[in-house]
């Protein structure tokens, strides 16, 4: 919500009389209880909110930034840039200066760009004219009400993310604006409002999803779990209008089945639901509309409203897998390990199906991961649906018209290219912003004096002869032609610095999916490799 909101006014808390819980009926009779009972929880919240603030003091609401054009995101017509298409809303300078365009890109390498434009920020305080208060006269009212609550409130979030990735997960939330991030096994923890809840799905690159904390509780038995899921309220968010997942995942849990856990925080949800509304939520496994997660410790249960839905790798624009692709996450997560400058020049000389080029033209025009993809978040209760895709519109006025440098992606495997051609398609990049071409990794040629080279090579169990050789020219091709070069590669092969006779200036643990891998990292110093014997690696 804008402060420029014409509809937001100052008014008293008007609070309307509580009925009785109806009793359980059909579905219209349960849509009806369930927008009775939110009513009831929107209420109260914002009541304690209210009288939280007044007693404060008062003028201490959060500011939202500026909401800007309606642009679209569409891929580039032949004879037009990215800007050109990005112009049809108000905006019209869609050739805006370099730095202040790439502020919803928030790559965890562009320290000069965080927090500009979209990134979520940090409360600010209203002008002492701001409105305080919002009308809780009838429903519409109280939907504002709502928002109030979201604007204000401050939500525990944990994002998860592949191992390895945490520190660039950390950096990438710190420049997007968020508030006590501290990376942790597998993820960050940080706190933002509803609305940098949204942001957080919508920008982050690396995060897996977005899980909000709702409830944590000592867990000892399986009753405890029973209890923590009675005590949420989940009401606020989903009731029986809703289908539920619940998934649970453990580390050192002394619990038996983590199945019995499972079930024990469906009922629980369930229960109240049902006690509160007259009707449950039914359970969907596969496209359910709410999804829960419970997560245990050694002694601590915590549940979290998944606000993501589908994983947040899942930008998509992948239909085309090829050979072992890499989830979009991690391949965004190798080019901020990497360093890539997203205005230099990077080669993929094993592509595949284009996912580390395809990321990488996205970070390099600032199109947010989720701006094509739909969200959890929008089909939980009270989604207000005109206030995101104002947040997505201003996003996608920032994205920039074309990229400073080329991007470039090799396969030996025609079907790996085709496959690549069609992802950057569905991913609305023309067919100039990635070049890719049928070739072989030994052959490629520097397209710039300089750049990166970023690559997920085929692992193999065991290398024979064969192998060895092919890992001798391709090295032999990278000292000739890439000297001035950094080379990351992400690889099962712990051998392969060995293999390549390189010396990895870094050489970073991350897992691809369970497969445990390292992210080498070699810099190719002109002329420093000539002739000299092969390096050994500890
Ligand atoms: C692990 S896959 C890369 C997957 C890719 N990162 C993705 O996300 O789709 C390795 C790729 O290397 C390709 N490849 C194998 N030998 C090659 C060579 N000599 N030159 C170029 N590409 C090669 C394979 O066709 C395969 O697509």
């Amino acid at each position: 919500m804008s402060e420029q909101d014409p509809e937001r006014k100052t008014l008293t808390l008007k609070t309307r009389a509580v009925k009785p819980r109806p009793a359980a009926g059909g579905d219209q009779t349960r849509a009806r209880i369930g927008a009775r009972a939110r009513q009831v929880a929107q209420l109260k919240i914002a009541k304690e909110k209210l009288s939280r603030m007044q007693a404060a003091g008062g003028d201490n609401l959060t500011a939202e930034p500026a909401q800007e054009g309606k642009p679209l995101i569409v891929r580039k017509a032949p004879e037009a840039s990215y800007g050109d298409k990005f112009r049809h809303g108000q905006r019209t300078d869609s050739r805006a200066p370099r730095g202040e365009a790439r502020g919803g890109s928030a790559h965890p390498n562009e320290p000069a760009r965080a927090n500009r434009g979209s990134a979520p920020r940090e409360p600010t305080p209203r002008p002492a004219s701001a409105p305080k208060a919002l009308p809780l006269r009838d429903g519409a009212q109280t939907e504002r009400a709502s928002a109030l609550v979201l604007d204000t409130e401050i939500f525990h979030i944990f994002a998860p993310c592949p191992t390895g990735l945490e520190e660039a997960l950390a950096a990438e939330l710190n420049a997007l604006g968020y508030a006590q991030v501290q990376p942790t096994r597998a993820g960050c923890h940080f706190v933002a409002d509803w609305w940098g809840v949204q942001r957080a799905n919508l920008y982050s690159r690396l995060a897996t999803r977005i899980l909000v904390r709702l409830g944590q509780a000592p867990v000892q038995r399986e009753d405890d779990i029973l209890e923590l899921a009675q005590s949420i309220g989940w009401e606020r968010w989903f009731g029986a209008e809703h289908t539920l997942r619940v998934d649970t995942s453990a580390v050192k849990s002394p619990m038996q089945s983590l199945q019995y856990c499972n079930l024990r925080a469906k009922d629980g949800i369930c229960d109240r639901l049902r006690d509160l509304e007259g009707a449950r939520p039914s359970i969907d496994t596969v496209r359910p509309d709410a999804r829960v997660h419970l997560f245990l410790s050694h002694d601590t249960g915590t549940m979290y409203l998944d606000t993501s839905g589908e994983s947040l790798f899942k930008r998509g624009w992948r239909l085309d897998k090829g050979d072992a692709p890499l989830r979009e996450n991690l391949a965004a997560g190798i080019l901020a390990l990497a360093g890539w400058d997203p205005e230099a020049a990077l080669l993929d000389p094993f592509c595949g199906s284009g996912t580390i080029l395809i990321e990488a033209a996205w970070i390099a025009l600032g199109v947010p991961p989720g701006i094509t993809r739909p969200f959890g978040f929008e089909r939980l209760r009270d989604h207000d649906a005109r206030r995101w895709e104002d947040l997505k519109d201003e996003a996608r006025s920032r994205i920039l018209p074309e990229l400073a440098s080329p991007l470039i992606g090799i396969d030996a495997n025609p079907d790996a290219i085709e496959a690549a051609r069609r992802n950057a398609e569905r991913a609305y990049l023309t067919e100039d912003t990635i070049q890719f071409e049928l070739g072989d990794a030994r052959d490629a040629v520097a397209p710039a004096p300089s750049g990166w080279i970023v690559t997920n090579p085929p692992y193999g169990e065991r290398l024979d002869e064969e192998d060895v050789e092919f890992w001798r020219e391709w090295s032999a091709c990278l000292k000739k032609e890439f000297a001035g070069w950094q080379v990351d590669v992400i690889t099962s092969d712990l051998d392969l610095p060995k293999h390549l006779r390189l010396k990895a200036d870094r050489r970073t643990p991350i897992f691809n999916g369970a497969l445990d891998c390292r992210l080498f990292s070699f810099e190719l110093v002109a002329s420093s490799y000539r002739d000299k014997p092969p390096a050994q690696e500890p």
